[in-house]
């Protein structure tokens, strides 16, 4: 349905109206979140942090751990008032639940919170206006779980810059049923955009100021898109070849990847192209074969140890971050040992950890061997601890050494910006507000819990060209 007869009043001009988002779970929810915003301004609604007054609030949600979904249903709770105190001289506050838990409940969500409105999967993003114009007129709520044959991605207008950094989406979706994961599930199957889409919309997000780009999807190196000017494929080191090409676009990073995509191409691409930040989050679940297998995750212990020794020979100073899930079905005291020893050998500069949550539908979930919690919470408390202190030393290991920053907003304190290393450290330094967006040359002079101080030792920087630092404790 077009846009006009949704909701433009027959004067033609829009009435303004407020819009609150809250996202929860992976990069990609902050993406469609994002993406909701731009599909809906031309409508009149304009973001606001405050949901009690709010025209339309939308949860974009998450269902990948038991928590995360849970969430959802206390904050609908907390919500409810607001939509009943709603003036009847007004239009109601419409409620909409996003995202994957609306994929994976759909009915069932609207039997267990009958006042929402709208419930949503992850792949509808551009039916966001039809659907409130229906909602409006319905009685009841208004469900879309589809996984429609033309991509949300047709639809969309393209992605507006906000400052210096942005997220661009390249894939979607998820072939790997992973036996604990229900993004398989929820989030649909591999699906790649062309190359030519993506190249497009970099390259407008860069003439809007944005300086470093990270390519998203829940399986981003299993990228294989149309490719441009020819026949096939391209890979995601080809695409990122590519992008590293324009002019102006300083920085790229991805993710999330899976080990079994690691191609030499792309692991060629780390060595080869400077604008490709030395970063990766590789998630490995675990570092038990038992478990790896269990799991379904179709590699090995020894696969990701010699991914990471190719990725460091030609990257050296490359910071990696994982994924870790510990208490899975069947995990024994030697598996966790197995997990912890890969930690030790391989050394990250941060990580995710999660105790593992049964999920409704995943085959993991039937499992007889469920490990019990406090067995869980003692394996994920020494895991982190762990994990913590690989990260306090790799965080140290940077004071005294000259990193190019990007500032991406303002600091703790007057004066003050905060930006962000070549490794994905948060760094803070005096500079003016006027900076904003510039990469300046900083020596790291301290190391305070996860984030970095700095000062400026050079006037900006416009362009980095080379590796400026080794990691000490790299092998
Ligand atoms: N339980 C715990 N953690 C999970 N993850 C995915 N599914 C589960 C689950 N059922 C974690 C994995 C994944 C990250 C996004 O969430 O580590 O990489
Ligand atoms: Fe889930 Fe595994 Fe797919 Fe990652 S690779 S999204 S963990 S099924």
């Amino acid at each position: 349905m077009p846009r006009e007869q949704v909701e433009t009043p027959a004067s033609g001009s829009v009435r303004r109206k407020k819009l609150f988002i809250k996202t929860y779970g992976c990069q990609m929810n902050v993406y469609d979140s994002a993406r909701m915003a731009d599909v809906l301004a031309p409508l009149g609604y304009e973001t606001s942090e405050q949901a009690d007054d709010a025209d339309l609030v939308v949860l974009n949600t998450c269902h990948i751990r038991e928590k995360a979904a849970e969430k959802v249903f206390s904050d609908l709770g907390r919500l409810k008032p607001f939509k009943t105190a709603r003036p009847k001289d007004q239009d109601p506050m419409l409620i909409a639940v996003a995202g994957c838990v609306a994929q994976a409940e759909g009915d069932a969500l609207v039997a267990r919170a009958p006042f929402v409105d709208i419930v949503m999967g992850p792949q509808t993003t551009h039916r966001l206006p039809e659907l409130i114009a229906r909602a409006h007129r319905s009685a009841g709520a208004v469900l879309d779980t589809d996984f429609p044959t033309d991509t949300k991605f047709d639809h969309l207008p393209p992605p507006r810059a906000d400052g210096p950094t942005a997220f661009l989406s390249v894939q979607e979706g998820c072939d790997k049923f992973c036996t604990f994961c229900v993004v398989p599930y929820t989030r649909g199957a591999e699906y790649s955009r062309s190359a030519k889409t993506i190249v497009e919309e970099a390259r407008g997000l860069v003439s809007d100021g944005v300086r470093e780009i990270t390519l998203l999807g829940q399986n981003v190196n299993a990228y294989h898109g149309d490719a441009i000017g020819g026949t096939g494929t391209w890979s995601l080191g080809r695409l990122i070849r590519a992008l590293a090409e324009i002019d102006g676009l300083d920085r790229i990073r991805y993710t999330t990847s899976h080990p079994r995509d690691m191609d030499d191409d792309l692991i060629e691409t780390h060595a080869t192209v400077p604008a490709l930040m030395p970063y990766l989050h590789l998630p490995v679940q675990s570092g038990s074969d038992r478990i790896l297998d269990a799991m379904n995750r179709g590699h090995t212990r020894d696969t990701y140890y010699r991914i990471i020794e190719r990725l460091r020979a030609g990257r050296p100073d490359i910071a990696l971050s994982s994924d870790f899930i510990v208490g899975f079905p069947g995990e024994t005291d030697d598996d966790f040992a197995d997990t912890m020893k890969l930690i030790e050998d391989i050394t990250f500069a941060q990580a995710y950890s999660f105790k593992y949550s049964a999920r409704p539908g995943t085959p993991a979930a039937e499992n007889s061997d469920q490990v019990p919690d406090d067995v869980k919470a003692a394996r994920l408390s020494a895991l982190q601890s762990l994990l913590s202190q690989q990260q306090k030393s790799f965080n140290a290991a940077s004071v005294g050494q000259h990193l190019p920053v990007l500032l991406t907003g303002p600091g703790r304190h007057d004066g003050q910006m905060v930006g962000r290393s070549p490794y994905l450290q948060p760094v803070h330094l005096d500079a003016p507000a006027t900076d904003y967006g510039m990469i300046v040359m900083t020596e790291i002079t301290a190391a305070i819990s996860n984030s970095l101080s700095a000062v400026a030792i050079d006037s900006t920087q416009e362009s980095e060209t080379q590796p400026v630092a080794t990691r000490v404790d790299a092998h």
